[in-house]
């Protein structure tokens, strides 16, 4: 899968993907990661890509020429996901990281400054996205955040191709709790359960975990969240129980 990253520091984008599991990737050939200078289409000798916001207030303005002229300059195939990285933007999620695998290609716009001309979004067909709910110095770091998300789900990025599939958000609710050697460490032990050998035991554990965990961390996924009957019910009579620890 190819990467279009549209930056005015590319330097940032090629740091971020140069080294671990994306390195990797990249070296192998498995993903590309083609970074596009904004700057390089600026109209002026001194490749200004800002300007004063009309209207004034504070900060400057990504002028709109330039990063229209850069996304053009792709002649992106029909359907290729344009991505604009802004706070403003829908929130991303790993199901958008797992849709967005499918494509051959994607391109990400990164904005800086207090943000880019209005026009763009009129003129190009983007998809606004954001990281969360904090606004970053630009829209960079947003970009490698999702390129790493994105790249999980195409096959041969993970040592294991099952893994995304199995971790968290995978069914709308968080992981189990996992543990390692050593067996006891600092006087707590690793439950008893995960040493018996027995999988479907452990397999149920690990789900009523994987709830429980939700119920504490992220009780607004549960809302969406694939459960039986029974285990609505189990998490019910956790929620009533006022002895539950989760809640005091
Ligand atoms: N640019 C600045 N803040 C951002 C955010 N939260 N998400 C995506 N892009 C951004």
């Amino acid at each position: 899968m190819i990467f279009h990253v549209l930056t005015i520091f590319p330097e940032i984008i090629t740091g971020g993907t140069s080294s671990s599991i994306l390195g990797r990737a990249v070296e192998r050939e498995i993903i590309r990661v083609h970074p596009v200078d904004i700057r390089d289409f600026a109209e002026d000798r001194h490749q200004v890509v800002d300007d004063y916001p009309y209207g004034g207030g504070p900060g400057m303005v990504m002028k709109p020429e330039p990063v229209v002229r850069a996304a053009q300059s792709l002649d992106l195939p029909e359907g290729t996901p344009l991505l604009l990285l802004s706070p403003q933007g829908r929130p991303f999620n790993h199901q958008m990281a797992r849709q967005m695998a499918l494509n051959p290609e994607m391109a990400l716009i990164c904005g800086r400054y207090e943000g880019v001309d209005e026009r763009v979004r009129q003129i190009l067909p983007l998809v606004e996205v954001s990281i969360g709910d904090f606004v970053l110095t630009g829209g960079e770091f947003a970009a490698l955040s999702i390129i790493d998300a994105v790249s999980r789900f195409i096959p041969g990025v993970l040592g294991d191709e099952d893994s995304p599939l199995k971790e968290s958000f995978s069914d709308g609710i968080l992981e189990y709790p996992q543990y390692t050697r050593p067996r006891e460490f600092m006087g707590l032990e690793v439950p008893e359960i995960l040493l018996s050998g027995d999988h479907a035991r452990i397999s149920a554990w690990r789900r009523r975990e994987a709830l429980l965990n939700t119920l504490g961390k992220r009780p607004d996924l549960l809302e969406s969240a694939d459960l039986t009957q029974e285990e609505k019910d189990f998490l019910k009579s956790w929620q009533t129980d006022q002895k539950n620890p989760l809640f005091r």
